[in-house]
C-alpha cells in the first residue's frame, strides 16, 4: 500500500484544480496553496465546477463529490505544507515564480522523503531542483489537460533525481491516482510537447498564410485524422500563453525555426487572448456559469 496520504498542490488554475480533484477523488488529504487569499474563491469554484461536471456525466456520485470536497483545504501560505508527503506544483509558467516556490517548499516541508513534483511544461527540472537543497527529491510530474480525463503523466527525472524518487512517484501516480506513466529525460518539451507544439505552431502558420480558416483546419484534422479536437481548439484549451512559453523553451534549447513562436501567437498573447480560460482565443467562449457555492474547508 502506498504510504503517501497527504498531498500539497501549488496553484489552483486549470491544471492545479485538476490535480486537486484527482487527488481528492483518490481519497487523499489535499492542501492547495493559492497565491493570495482572494484567489481561494476562484480556485474553489473551478474545483466545484469540474466535480459537478463529473456528477452530471455520471462519473461521480453526489456523495463522492461531497466527500472529495471535504478532503480539500485551501491556504495562501506555503508554510502550511510542512506535513505534506508529495507536492505537485502547478504555479504559473514563470521562472521566478517556480524557483521561488521550490526554494520555499524546500524550507517548509519537513519530511526528508517527501517528493517535490512540478507540472512545468517549459522549464528544465534541474533548474527547479537546484533551487532546493534536496535535488534528488525533485521530479517533473507532467499531467495533461483535462487532468481528470487524460490518463498520461510524463515523469521527468533530472540528472540529479534519485531512482527511488522516480520509482515512488511512478507507484503513486499509477497505483493511487490511476494514471499511466511514460519516463522521459529532462529535455525541453519532454516527449509530448516536443511533438505536439511544432504541429500546433504549423497550424497557426498555415492560417497566417491564408490557406484556410481555423474552423476549417480544425475540421480537417478532426474528420481526416480522427483527432478529438483540431489544433486551434486545442491551442485554446491549452492556453496561448502556455503554447508560447513551451515554444520559446523549445526554440531556446534547439534553435530550430519550426519551434519558434509565430508572430500571430505572440500578438494574441500580448492582447490577452489566451484561449478558453480568458474567454477568447482563436474562438470565443461563453462565460462558464458559476456553480452554487457549497461549504468546503
Ligand atoms: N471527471 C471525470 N470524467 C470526466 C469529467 C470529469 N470532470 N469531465 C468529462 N469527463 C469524461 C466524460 O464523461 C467522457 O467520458 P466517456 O467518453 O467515458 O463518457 C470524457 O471525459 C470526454 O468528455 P466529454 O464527453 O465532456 O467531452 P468530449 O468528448 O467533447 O471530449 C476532451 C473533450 C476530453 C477535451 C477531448 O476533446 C480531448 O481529449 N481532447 C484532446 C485534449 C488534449 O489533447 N489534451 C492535451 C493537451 S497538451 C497538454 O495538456 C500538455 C501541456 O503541457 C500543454
Amino acid at each position: 500500500m502506498n504510504r503517501i496520504r497527504r498531498v500539497g498542490v501549488v496553484g489552483c488554475g486549470v491544471m492545479g484544480a485538476g490535480l486537486v480533484e484527482i487527488c481528492a477523488r483518490a481519497g487523499l488529504d489535499v492542501r492547495v496553496a493559492v497565491s493570495r487569499r482572494s484567489r481561494v474563491a476562484a480556485g474553489r469554484q473551478r474545483l466545484l465546477g469540474s466535480l459537478d461536471t463529473a456528477v452530471r456525466k455520471g462519473k461521480l456520485t453526489e456523495a463522492a463529490r461531497d466527500a472529495a470536497l471535504a478532503r480539500v483545504s485551501f491556504t495562501a501560505d506555503l508554510g502550511d505544507f510542512a506535513d505534506r508527503q508529495f507536492v505537485l506544483e502547478a504555479a504559473p509558467e514563470q521562472e521566478s515564480v517556480k524557483l521561488d516556490v521550490f526554494a520555499t517548499l524546500d524550507k517548509v516541508v519537513t519530511d526528508e522523503h517527501a517528493i517535490l513534483g512540478s507540472n512545468t511544461s517549459s522549464f528544465p527540472i534541474i533548474q527547479l531542483a537546484r533551487s532546493t537543497d534536496r535535488p534528488g527529491k525533485v521530479i517533473g510530474t507532467h499531467f495533461f489537460n483535462p487532468v481528470t480525463v487524460l490518463p498520461l503523466v510524463e515523469l521527468v527525472g533530472s540528472v540529479l533525481t534519485e531512482d527511488e524518487t522516480t520509482d515512488t512517484a511512478e507507484a503513486f501516480v499509477t497505483e493511487v491516482l490511476g494514471k499511466q506513466v511514460v519516463r522521459t529525460k529532462d529535455r525541453s518539451g519532454f516527449v509530448v510537447n516536443a511533438l505536439l507544439i511544432p504541429y500546433l505552431l504549423s497550424a497557426i502558420r498555415m492560417y497566417e498564410s491564408g490557406m484556410a480558416s481555423p474552423a476549417d483546419i480544425d475540421k480537417a484534422m478532426k474528420l481526416g485524422c480522427a483527432h478529438p479536437m483540431g489544433p486551434f481548439s486545442l491551442i485554446d484549451l491549452i492556453g496561448l500563453d502556455i503554447v508560447q512559453a513551451i515554444s520559446e523553451s523549445l526554440y531556446g534549447e534547439y534553435r530550430e525555426p519550426h519551434y519558434s513562436p509565430p508572430p500571430l501567437l505572440s500578438r494574441m498573447v500580448s492582447a490577452g487572448l489566451l484561449g478558453k480560460k480568458s474567454g477568447r482565443g482563436f474562438y470565443e467562449y461563453a462565460p462558464v456559469a458559476a456553480p452554487a457555492v457549497r461549504a468546503a474547508a
